[in-house]
């Protein structure tokens, strides 16, 4: 097959442009569909406008509070525990953890055991996933690595999903029967899939790699999310001390340095789609039918003409206009906007003092680990993957020092 034209886009407002553009067509998971087969992200047109309709309604202001608010902290504090009682962790290893149980709630997937071998069980289980979506930069035998994730999905399938599927349809047999109420259903994807099955007309191997992709796409995210705030908060102990205290005591302000890491280190750096179309984006680049296009997250997020001329700096105080988001387009904007979003790293306020308003699970999950005293750990000192271009840290280790 002859390699596509491909046309990048580094520039900010031509990634907006792309992202609304609806003769493009997702491209990033092509090799990928042994998981992400028919799954929201991969979805176009109608079928995906009402599978994203029926999701959205559990990700709603509402229901992002509630998680936030009350379904995750017991979480949170839960992964957190074991390791502020050791008086040390490795940061990368809890951020699996912590971010996997916070993911397998939202996606309906119950850990009976509560231990954190289940968590590592179900941890291996989608980092296969990921392998799976990733297969199109696998450099090994793709048929046997297709095989290997189909079989950790039907292992996953009867392990995990099949229980969460039968507890699900007793609660919904309850809610029929008048012994709860709404309220009281399982608050995860599975649970609206299952009530919306015979609408969407979902086929069971549809319904484990939707649950499946949700793990995947929030777990990780998130995960890295959370690692590097907290490094970039560690810095500043030494280049900007008022900062790093006020990391520790203003909630806002510890937001903003979340959302200041994920417009510098977007965990998907790029975006790809194909053109159905010949299309013109407004800026004047030409994309013919059938070529690929890559929106490079890393250049759109610092392009000086929006984030001014010190764009790739770390500044958690850096003013923007209202229209561009702190984060850049690291969530993605258009049909397959991050569904998760507001649940990540909550709403950003024009006004810090504001009430009542969302931070988000990462903004929590990196201030429980401050508040427990966590700090890096002198003797052993944090190491980035010497393997990976994207700036993953290997190991970084951090001790429990309440002050
Ligand atoms: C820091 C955390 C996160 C980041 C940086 C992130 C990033 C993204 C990006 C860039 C996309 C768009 C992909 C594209 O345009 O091709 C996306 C889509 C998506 N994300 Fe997230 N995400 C995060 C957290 C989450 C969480 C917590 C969830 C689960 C609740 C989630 C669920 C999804 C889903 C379901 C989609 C597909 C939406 C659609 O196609 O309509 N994400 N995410």
């Amino acid at each position: 097959m002859n390699e596509p034209h491909v046309v990048t886009i580094a520039t900010y407002h031509d990634a907006r442009d792309a992202y609304r553009e609806k003769q493009l067509r997702q491209a990033l998971y092509d090799a990928g569909d042994v998981v992400m087969a028919d799954v929201l992200v991969n979805l176009h047109g109608d079928e995906h406008r009402s599978r994203r309709r029926v999701e959205n309604r559990l990700f709603r202001r509402d229901s992002n509070a509630r998680y936030e608010r009350e379904l995750f902290p017991p979480i949170v504090d839960e992964t957190l525990a074991p390791f502020v009682a050791a008086g040390h962790a490795e940061l990368v290893g809890l951020s699996h953890q912590m971010m996997m149980n916070l993911a397998a709630f939202t996606a309906g997937i119950d850990r009976p055991l509560r231990t954190q071998e289940e968590t590592h069980h179900l941890y291996s289980y989608m980092m296969r996933f990921i392998e799976g979506a990733t297969l199109a930069h696998y450099t090994g035998d793709h048929d046997a690595k297709r095989a290997e994730v189909a079989a950790a999905l039907e292992a996953f399938d009867t392990e995990f999903l099949r229980p969460a599927i039968a507890r699900r349809k007793r609660e919904l047999a309850r809610l029929d029967a008048g012994e709860i109420t709404e309220d009281e259903l399982p608050r995860d994807v599975l649970t609206v899939l299952l009530r919306n099955q015979g609408a969407l007309q979902l086929p069971p191997e549809v319904v484990l790699r939707e649950t499946c992709f949700y793990l995947l796409a929030g777990a990780h995210t998130s995960a890295t999310a959370f690692v590097r705030t907290l490094d970039a908060v560690f810095t500043m102990h030494d280049v900007a001390p008022a900062d790093f205290e006020r990391a520790h005591t203003d909630m806002a302000f510890l937001q903003r340095c979340v959302h200041e890491t994920v417009r510098l280190q977007p965990s998907s750096p790029v975006a790809m789609r194909w053109a159905l179309d010949d299309i013109t984006l407004k800026g004047g680049q030409v994309v013919a039918l059938g070529d690929k296009v890559v929106i490079d997250l890393n250049a759109v997020n610092r392009d000086p003409s929006v984030f001014g001329p010190d764009a790739d700096r770390f500044d958690p105080h850096r003013v923007l206009p209202a229209e561009v988001a702190p984060w850049g387009l690291s969530f993605g904007l258009g049909m397959h906007a991050c569904i998760g979003q507001e649940l990540a790293v909550g709403v950003a306020a024009e006004d810090d003092q504001e009430l009542d308003r969302l931070y988000g699970l990462v903004p929590v999950a990196v201030r429980a680990v401050l508040e427990a005293g966590g700090r890096p750990d002198p003797e052993h000192p944090a190491r980035l993957d010497p393997e990976s271009e994207r700036g993953y840290w290997a190991t970084y280790p951090v001790v429990f020092a309440r002050p």
